[in-house]
């Protein structure tokens, strides 16, 4: 029996043409694992009615950790218009499967290095390395809204918090809610995860990345949860920022950051902006990481118009398997297969388009099996 079952789940798009680039890769790293693919994505929700089929959840629960490529989402009437006849009419709500999978797996930690390898023309500048923590399980993801408004909870509100006065005569069909929810151990585990990472790589600093002069609860359990965290750590500096003045000071000054925490919605957004200062999302990881369990996946899109040209990069994939190696306990091979992707960006002589290039997808693939 293999050492590791890896759940496999290439998704929508171009997660297929870049999971062919991993399973390439992990093939020749010989890694002690065998790979159980799982149906997961678009396929499924129009087919099925329901994107994350139960089979798979049940899969997920047998196996070590999983891979997972891309997936296509969109916004709710438009998901529902292609839904097969039979599942039309049942009230089925497209949510997206890999939301789903972070939440009902408990992955709290969303992992998302930024680390600018040098040669990639992308890069905004050569030396950033940034790290970003976001919270993964709760926040304005938590899932907990409403349309329409529901006079009950409006109600409710109104006996604990005058401010909803203001929306008196607004009809609950014309509101729509969705709720931040931050809990202090949600925030404490997040924040502690890079407090931890930043002692373990010898970071100086842990950015916490908020808003809590206007989010003065929800932001503020963020602050005071990260002073508490804070005091474990001597060594670390804790710096507090606000999310607009971050971005701004990401672009301007990104070299005087390293570990960044934040809470699921500045998260996503802060992780963008930190993949494009090392070349855009063709280089952003992202681990899900819960307590024993963890999905592993490139930070980009399911790119419809690229999907099955064997066109797209597949660096941000392959720094994933990285992520997932590392979180096996595997360094030796999490540490080839950096430094092979960084010689073939470094080299640059095989660069996929986004770099200007016209190497393939898989081309991309044997060049860095070709320096392990
Ligand atoms: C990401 C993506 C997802 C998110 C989408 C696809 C639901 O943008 O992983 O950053 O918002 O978390
Ligand atoms: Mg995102």
């Amino acid at each position: 029996m293999a050492k590791y079952r890896i759940a496999w789940m290439p998704g929508d798009g171009i997660g297929v043409d870049v999971m062919e680039a991993a399973r390439i890769v992990l093939d020749a790293l010989k890694l002690d694992a065998e790979y159980i693919p799982c149906d997961i994505g678009w396929e499924f929700w129009c087919k099925e009615g329901d994107p994350l089929p139960q089979r798979t959840i049940e899969t997920l629960r047998t196996c070590t950790c999983g891979l997972f490529g891309a997936i296509t989402s969109k916004p709710k009437e438009e998901a529902a218009k292609e839904l097969a006849p039979e599942f039309q009419d049942r009230g089925l709500s497209y949510r997206s499967p890999i939301v789903r999978l972070r939440q009902l797996f408990d992955l709290y930690t969303n992992l998302r290095p930024c680390k600018a390898y040098p040669g990639n023309p992308l890069n905004y500048r050569d030396d950033i390395d940034l790290v970003v923590f976001r919270e993964n399980t709760e926040g304005l993801y938590s899932g907990v809204e409403f349309h329409p408004f529901p006079d009950e909870v409006r109600e409710v509100i109104l006996g604990h918090n005058p401010i909803m006065a203001r929306f008196d005569a607004v009809p609950g069909i014309e509101m729509a809610v969705s709720l931040r929810v931050i809990t202090r151990a949600g925030a404490r585990r997040i924040i502690r995860q890079a407090f931890e990472y930043a002692r373990k790589f010898d970071y100086p600093t842990v950015t916490l990345v908020e808003k809590p002069n206007v989010l003065r609860e929800s932001s503020g359990m963020m602050t005071r949860t990260a002073r508490e965290v804070a005091n474990d750590y001597a060594e670390i500096e804790l710096w507090e920022t606000n999310i607009d003045a971050q971005m701004m000071w990401l672009l301007k000054n990104p070299t005087d950051y390293g570990v960044l925490v934040t809470s699921n919605m500045f998260g996503d957004i802060l992780s963008d902006l930190s993949a494009q200062l090392v070349g855009g999302l063709g280089f952003a990881s992202s681990g899900n990481i819960g307590d024993d369990f963890a999905v592993f996946e490139p930070t980009h899109g399911s790119a419809p118009k690229y999907a099955g040209l064997n066109k797209v990069n597949p660096t941000a994939m392959l720094l994933a398997t990285k992520l997932m190696l590392d979180w096996l306990g595997e360094i030796e091979m999490a540490q080839a297969l950096e430094n092979a992707i960084a010689l073939v960006i470094a080299e640059g002589k095989k660069r996929t388009y986004d770099l200007g290039g016209d190497s393939s997808t898989l081309d991309v693939a044997h060049a860095i099996v070709d320096r392990l």
